[in-house]
């Protein structure tokens, strides 16, 4: 079988992003737009994937890096032709099919490059390229052709007006045979309207030198849509979360309002798990089956176990739940929280660092942080973990089985032993021992008829 290498381009400056950020790093639906196309090439069967860096080379390369792609530096942008040039030496000789793929076009598919790659292979191409038909092909590439072959094909700024009334169009993805592509572009001159080496003449240099030109039309050629500014980078956005969505419905799960649902392609869920609208659910989340999510709920980075209920409004960052357990409304579940199962996290609960055992509870108005909560815990409404003296954090550990009454302070560190009963209002700031009661608030004084007086002497005054 013919080996499979990738060049990418990456090195243009994006001007019209408008962005401190290279333009291929702009997320799309959670991930860096350029690692699209960086795991098309992987599915597809490509062994090596070079990048093509310019303009803000070090942070491409550094988000990239993880993928185990290669860089070469273009130092100056002297035309899509001499970005590929620029990866032949990184290639080492390399022979064999070369996808090319830009790293501003974010939605072409897996299954579109298979189509491109089988059809070079079958034809036996030296030059295949990914054409589209576009209503309005205005500022791409025309692809010319003489009956059915593909001749050349001319940018916007070359076209004649005839040419331009063309509008099957130079996606800008090619399936090249290295080392051909190379000598032909080495023969590839600058005499045009931007003054660049264009990678497009590589196909009347083929055609020149009696090579063979293959082109593949994309069926949509919504997926050949390259991002050059942010109302591109929204539509693509669009069409992504749409994809993404789909494909989650069909896997089993509901999706009240998809097109007011926002998942990152990194996200899995179960099935029979329903996502209501207005929710997010970002990075790197694994949510089980039968769970509940929202509305209006954002999940980032968690991992659920089956049959959890987030309900409306919760924030969820970094935390590991358990199944069968209820969240919200509003709770604020922050890094670190991790739930064993069968909980209750109530609303205007905030976590932080907090282990919480087995079927515990904190149902209303409570922080925990820096905590450790044994099996079966009951928290009172408006209890609070005093975790930081304002230099250090401190933790609180809760054995199994304690009861909290509402409105307790506990002064960290400090240890509450299982089986015991803490007083409300108290604030605890010593160890209680297993099976104890510990109150700390004062004895109540009830004053006969105080008020009454009071409001006597007042209305006096007044009168
Ligand atoms: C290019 C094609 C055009 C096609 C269009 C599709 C050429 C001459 N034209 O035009 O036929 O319809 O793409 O989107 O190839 N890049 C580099 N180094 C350079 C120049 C560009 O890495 O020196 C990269 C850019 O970062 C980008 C890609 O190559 O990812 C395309 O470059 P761009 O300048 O956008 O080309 P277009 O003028 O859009
Ligand atoms: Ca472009």
């Amino acid at each position: 079988m013919t080996q499979i290498a990738t060049v990418i381009l990456a090195a243009g400056q994006g001007t019209r992003m408008r962005s401190k950020l290279p333009k291929v790093l702009h997320p799309l639906a959670g991930q860096a737009m350029a690692t699209y196309p960086l795991q098309v090439a992987e599915k597809v069967g490509s062994t090596q994937t070079v990048v093509v860096v310019g303009h803000g080379a070090e942070a491409v390369k550094g988000a990239l890096r993880p993928f185990g792609v290669n860089f070469v530096l273009q130092e100056q942008q002297l035309g899509t032709g001499h970005a590929l040039l620029m990866a032949r030496d990184a290639l080492d000789g390399f022979t064999g099919t070369l996808l090319l793929l830009c790293g501003d076009v974010p939605l072409l598919r897996e299954e579109t490059v298979r189509a491109l790659l089988e059809q070079h292979q079958r034809q036996q191409a030296t030059v295949s390229v990914l054409t589209a038909n576009m209503d309005n092909p205005y500022g791409y590439g025309r692809i010319v052709r003489r009956g059915d072959e593909v001749v050349r094909i001319v940018e916007e700024k070359d076209a004649t007006p005839a040419e331009r009334e063309l509008t099957e169009i130079n996606t800008g993805i090619y399936a090249f045979e290295a080392p051909a592509i190379f000598e032909l572009l080495e023969n590839v001159d600058r005499d045009n309207a931007q003054g660049e080496y264009y990678l497009t003449d590589s196909v009347a240099a083929a055609q020149a030198a009696g090579l063979r030109v293959g082109a593949c039309i994309v069926d949509d050629p919504r997926e050949a849509m390259g991002i050059n500014d942010r109302v591109q980078l929204a539509e693509a956005e669009a069409i992504m979360r749409r994809r993404i969505n789909r494909s989650l419905m069909r896997s089993g799960v509901t999706i009240i309002d998809p097109e007011a649902t926002y998942i990152d392609a990194t996200v899995e869920i179960g099935t029979d798990s329903v996502i209501h609208p207005g929710s997010s659910l970002r990075g790197d989340c694994n949510i089980g089956s039968d769970c509940s999510i929202g509305p209006h709920t954002v999940v980032t980075d968690s991992c659920l176990a089956d049959r959890v209920n987030i309900k409306a409004g919760c924030v969820v960052s970094d935390a590991k739940i358990g199944s069968d357990t209820d969240v919200g409304p509003m709770a604020h579940l922050r890094p670190g929280t991790v739930l064993a199962g069968e909980n209750k996290i109530g609303n205007f609960v905030e976590t932080k660092k907090a282990e919480v055992g087995f079927g515990s509870k904190a149902s209303h108005l409570t922080y925990l942080g820096d905590c450790e909560l044994g099996k079966g815990v009951n928290i009172g409404c408006g209890t609070i973990t005093c975790n930081y003296d304002g230099v250090n954090k401190h933790r609180t550990v809760i054995e199994d089985d304690v009861f909290v009454g509402s409105d307790t302070q506990f002064v960290a560190p400090v240890t509450i032993g299982r089986n015991s009963l803490i007083g409300a209002g108290s604030t605890i700031t010593k160890d209680v021992p297993a099976d104890a009661l510990a109150i700390t608030r004062a004895e109540q004084k009830n004053i006969a008829g105080w008020a009454k007086r009071k409001r006597k002497k007042l209305q006096k005054s007044e009168g």
